[in-house]
């Protein structure tokens, strides 16, 4: 029970790598408020599968920053403290990346809308209540993308890259009160990247060293390092791609 009545608010926190993360923490003691943007029902029903007690769904559609700053409010009254902020709001389409024309300005658009603004929003909004308690911490969940250049379209690349510069800058500008890291998953088992076909799955699998793609509790327990463990790391993109990049 390392975060006893700790307070962990997570972006999309009903998705794939969110629920993971909830119950991870949840089972640690902590108190999770979920993030959903269109999924009610299910961020509603994750609260109460959820062990422990403390939890609560929230509307934080993260592009609408008026909404996140009266959300901090809404924290503040019912919880009085924030301890962590799980930046894991993120939406992408695949575009193969020699096809300019399929990768309109609408796409590119949202995906930074959602990835980077949202994130950033995110953090201003919920500063003031991060920056009380005994030591903040966000975790910008980003990609392996973001370093690779490779992955579901140039812009999703791009907006993780820009995410991992992101932490860096504000691990600078918010410690010591703050610390700021980016876990880099490699493909996970998730519904997010939809329509492929199961031999390019299996070919990314057999592509990654340790011969699997990332599972949503592997990304859950490395967050968990990095709330309870790693303590002097900030700044830093923390990969979970089990050596992706290597080959
Ligand atoms: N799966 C992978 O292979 C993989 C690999 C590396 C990194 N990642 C990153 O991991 C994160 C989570 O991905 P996932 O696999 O769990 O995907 P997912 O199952 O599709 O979940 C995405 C979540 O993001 C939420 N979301 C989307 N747009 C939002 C917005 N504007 N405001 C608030 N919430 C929003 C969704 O909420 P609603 O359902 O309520 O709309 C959903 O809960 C993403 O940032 C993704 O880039 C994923």
């Amino acid at each position: 029970m390392e975060l006893q009545d700790q307070v962990v608010f997570i972006t999309g926190g009903a998705g794939g790598l969110g629920r993971a993360m909830c119950h991870e923490f949840a089972n640690q003691g902590a108190r999770l408020i979920v993030g959903y943007r269109s999924n009610a029902a299910g961020a509603a029903a994750l609260v109460g599968e959820l062990g422990g007690d403390g939890h609560s769904a929230k509307e934080a559609p993260v592009e609408d920053s008026r909404r996140l700053t009266s959300l901090a409010g809404e924290i503040e009254a019912e919880y009085g403290r924030l301890d962590i902020l799980i930046n894991n709001a993120g939406i992408t389409r695949f575009v193969a990346h020699n096809d300019l024309d399929g990768l309109d300005d609408e796409l590119i658009d949202d995906i930074f809308r959602t990835n980077w603004r949202g994130a950033f929003a995110c953090v201003r909004a919920l500063r003031p209540l991060l920056g009380t308690g005994a030591g903040g911490l966000v975790i910008n969940i980003s990609s392996i993308a973001g370093v690779t250049a490779m992955g579901s379209n140039i812009a999703y690349c791009a907006s993780k890259a820009a995410m991992n510069t992101m932490t860096m800058s504000l691990a600078r500008a918010l410690a010591p009160q703050i610390r700021v890291v980016s876990l880099s998953p490699g493909l996970a088992e998730t519904d997010f990247v939809t329509g492929l076909d199961q031999a390019w799955w299996d070919e990314q699998s057999q592509r990654t060293p340790l011969q699997r793609l990332a599972r949503p509790e592997d990304v859950a327990q490395a967050a968990l390092a990095v709330a309870t463990g790693l303590k002097f790391s900030n700044g830093c993109i923390i990969a979970v791609d089990g050596g992706r990049p290597l080959t």
